[in-house]
């Protein structure tokens, strides 16, 4: 089978996967952003958070949005570190944030033992204007390798900016990614290796990796994210006739 779902807690689920034996972590870990005080923190589900003034939905809630900054900075630092271990040298992470996270998700990567290499944009054009402020049209990429880049091992040339909406209609899961980002995101994983991702969600980036033709590990808490990943893996896998790719030509 080219992809492996856990279900249960990251941390836990990462610790049995060997050491050097996936090619990439990429991954949209809970933000975890914008809750000052321990009332907005643990009184505000992700659901109410993330989807506010968008009523037309029925999307559930997920789990892990109630830490404090310097709880989350911490917890980011220990599962960037259980991947670390996990992945082969020269190969990839890619962490996605949102502004107020990003100095935190640096600072964890790098504490993690990954070399920071640097930061891409996901610009999503479709997004609220705010009176008197700047739009806050983009989420970020933190990226970085362990150790060395091997550009003979992926000789790709990758964007620094990806530019693309998540539509309302057919969405699964409250903060889910477009999956043509994250088709071009999983090309810094060499053809037929293994992409990992310990926060799956609705399974997009498994999907991604798929279509791509590389192997997938995901993890996910949510029974019903869950359940959802499962399936759109499965379909994934029947629908695009998979196959391992082979070597960039
Ligand atoms: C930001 S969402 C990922 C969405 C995904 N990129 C997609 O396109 O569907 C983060 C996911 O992490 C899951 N999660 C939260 N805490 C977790 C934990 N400790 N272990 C594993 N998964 C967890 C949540 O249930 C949520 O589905």
């Amino acid at each position: 089978m080219p992809f492996t779902l856990h279900r249960g807690d990251a941390l836990t689920a990462l610790a049995d996967i060997p050491d050097n034996s996936v090619d990439a972590v990429i991954t949209d870990p809970p933000y975890n952003s914008g809750g000052r005080t321990s009332s907005e923190r643990t009184g505000r589900s992700a659901r109410a958070k993330y989807t506010s003034g968008d009523t037309e939905h029925d999307l559930a809630n997920f789990p892990g949005e109630n830490r404090d900054q310097r709880s989350y900075g911490y917890w980011l630092t220990l599962l960037l570190t259980e991947s670390y271990r996990a992945t082969v040298e020269s190969g990839a992470a890619l962490v996605f944030t949102d502004w107020r996270q990003l100095p935190t998700t640096t600072d964890a990567l790098q504490a993690a033992g990954w070399t920071w290499r640097g930061v891409a944009a996901w610009h999503k054009p479709v997004s609220r204007p705010q009176k008197g402020r700047l739009k806050q049209s983009c989420e970020y990429i933190v990226w970085g390798t362990k150790g060395l880049v091997d550009s003979d091992r992926n000789p790709v040339y990758l964007p620094g900016l990806y530019t693309a909406s998540q539509p309302r209609k057919g969405r699964m899961h409250i903060t889910q990614k477009p999956v043509e980002v994250m088709q071009e995101l999983v090309k810094i994983c060499p053809p037929g290796g293994t992409v990992l991702d310990p926060f799956a969600g609705s399974g997009t980036t498994g999907v991604a990796a798929l279509r791509e033709g590389r192997r997938f590990i995901g993890v996910e808490l949510s029974e019903h994210y869950a359940d959802i990943a499962e399936q759109r893996l499965r379909s994934a896998l029947t629908q695009d006739d998979f196959e391992l790719a082979g070597p960039e030509e």
